[in-house]
């Protein structure tokens, strides 16, 4: 299973990446919006960090336009991935830039037909909002079930990418059920280290182990 983080944080994202887990980023508007900073800088600066799909995200809402965003952020670098909201024009564009061979991540999905419609468009990624859907009272992973099993069932090569992960059991059950992708905000992945036997536990090894006296260098 890969780890994307989902922040347009460079220092966080750099400090992540030195841990070797972090196998690609996603931004979206609000994330750069907290950056205060220009978003092609911003998104050029995170492709040269992570050798991973970097998704960057077009905010046309018409065919024409979206299609011309999506050529830019995919000429930044190799590894961005252009994101489009899943309505019909997004869906349109993210044809269009699949059949150029640009990597597309279809975002704001909530449902598994709109996940099929993403898989048929040629989608690289597809990104159900898990937590959002919590929120409303509805099951996010129960989507996740759902979407990873249709794409079995027909062999789809569009990977389901768990968005809008709220915590580490978020992480555990999209592992659970198969999903390709994670993107963690990167408190969580920060939160995934952590156990406190495994803090109990050391502290008791490297106090017996200080009993010795002994050193290993
Ligand atoms: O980047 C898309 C998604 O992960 C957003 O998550 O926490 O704003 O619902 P959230």
């Amino acid at each position: 299973m890969k780890f994307f983080i989902d922040t347009a944080d460079l220092d966080d994202i750099r400090d992540l990446a030195a841990t070797g887990m972090v196998d690609g980023v996603t931004t979206n508007p609000s994330l750069v919006a907290k950056t205060g900073r220009s978003f092609l800088e911003v998104v050029e600066e995170i492709a040269g960090i992570v050798d991973g799909p970097v998704s960057a995200e077009c905010v046309a809402t018409d065919f024409e336009t979206m299609l011309k965003e999506g050529e830019k952020l995919a000429a930044i670098a190799d590894n961005i991935a252009v994101k489009v909201p899943l309505t019909v024009d997004g869906l349109k564009t993210c044809k269009a830039l699949s059949d150029k061979g640009v990597m597309v991540n279809v975002t704001l999905c909530f449902s598994a037909a709109q996940a099929l419609l993403a898989a048929k468009a040629g989608a690289a990624f597809i990104s159900p909002f898990v937590g959002r859907l919590d929120d409303v009272g509805q099951d996010g992973m129960e989507l996740i079930a759902d979407i990873c099993q249709i794409y079995a069932q027909y062999d789809f090569d569009t990977e389901v990418l768990v968005a809008s992960v709220r915590g580490p059991q978020h992480v555990v059950m999209a592992a659970k059920l198969g999903a390709d992708v994670a993107t963690v905000p990167p408190k969580v992945l920060r939160q995934l280290y952590g156990h406190p036997l495994t803090d109990k536990g050391l502290d008791a090894f490297l106090a017996d182990w200080k009993k010795t006296g002994q050193t290993i260098l």
